[in-house]
């Protein structure tokens, strides 16, 4: 069973500046939600029962969120409006399942993972990464429900514009289970269009094995000094672990950009 997620917050969010040099983006309103309240109910519903967050020193008000007891106490002693207590007892509710993990530098999606190691328990964990919405069907729920079929690793994925393939992590099939689940073959992270081996993009859930912390720490930071967990996913499926692409059903929204964040806010006012 998958019970525990991994969600890193610690990246520097530069595509949002200047609103994120002060402000978490996590915490920006999707029609009238925090975007991280969305990762969370998906978390929820698809059975995970503790959630690792990943942030920074420049995320420390994503802690507070879900710390303001002080706050919440003094105004509903004032106001006992039972709107106000029900948005409290629902960030009490999420933050009994959160624990708050540290990264200190930048240093990328698996220097972020690498964070957790301490705190996993079982063989396999979810990550999801909150930039990444997917709404209308629970992703990681079917994920969970795939891994315990198949036993395997799992990574969302969906068909990208081919001009596009340069913002993701890109793989190509070596088997086809059925229409939408596909062995992959191999894995790299934001090519080059003339490099990439195909358009089938990994979207931000992962259904990785805890063998993934070994890989990680052996692995040396690229160019830009970051570690990415697509070089250590490469590296396992170098050593013959199956990773299964999954082709979900639900919309994926962006809300790593300013455009994204806006369609993301119409899309789900749409619902
Ligand atoms: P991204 O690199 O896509 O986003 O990281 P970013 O760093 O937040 O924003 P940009 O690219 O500068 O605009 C994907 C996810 O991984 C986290 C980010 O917080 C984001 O949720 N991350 C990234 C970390 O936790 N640590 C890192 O070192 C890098």
């Amino acid at each position: 069973m998958i019970k525990q997620a991994i969600i890193p917050l610690a990246g520097l969010g530069t595509r949002l500046l200047p609103l994120t040099s002060v402000f978490a983006k996590e915490l920006l309103p999707i029609n009238g939600k925090p975007g991280i309240e969305y990762i969370l109910d998906e978390c929820i519903e698809a059975g995970i029962k503790e959630v690792i967050f990943i942030i920074s020193k420049n995320k420390m008000m994503i802690k507070k969120y879900f710390y303001n007891d002080n706050f919440y106490k003094k105004i509903i002693k004032r106001k006992r409006d039972p709107r106000i207590i029900d948005e409290y007892k629902k960030i009490i509710k999420y933050r009994k399942m959160i624990k708050f993990v540290f990264q200190e530098k930048p240093l990328g999606t698996g220097d972020a993972v690498l964070k957790a190691k301490k705190f996993i328990k079982d063989k396999y964990f979810l990550m999801l990464l909150p930039d990444d919405l997917i709404i209308k069907q629970n992703c990681s729920k079917s994920m969970i429900s795939i891994h315990k079929r198949l036993k395997l690793s799992v990574m969302a994925s969906m068909k990208v514009n081919k001009e596009d393939v340069s913002r993701w992590g890109i793989y190509n099939i070596k088997k086809k289970i059925d229409n939408k689940n596909f062995i992959i073959k191999s894995v790299v992270e934001k090519p080059t269009t003339k490099l990439a081996p195909s358009n089938n993009a990994v979207i931000g859930r992962y259904i990785l094995p805890k063998s993934i912390f070994a890989k990680l720490l052996e692995l040396k930071p690229n160019k830009s000094g970051e570690v990415h967990i697509t070089d250590a996913i490469q590296s396992l499926i170098n050593d013959d672990n199956e990773f299964i692409g999954h082709n979900f059903s639900g919309k994926y929204l962006d809300c790593g950009t300013m455009k994204g964040y806006i369609n993301s806010n119409l899309e789900i006012a749409k619902k």
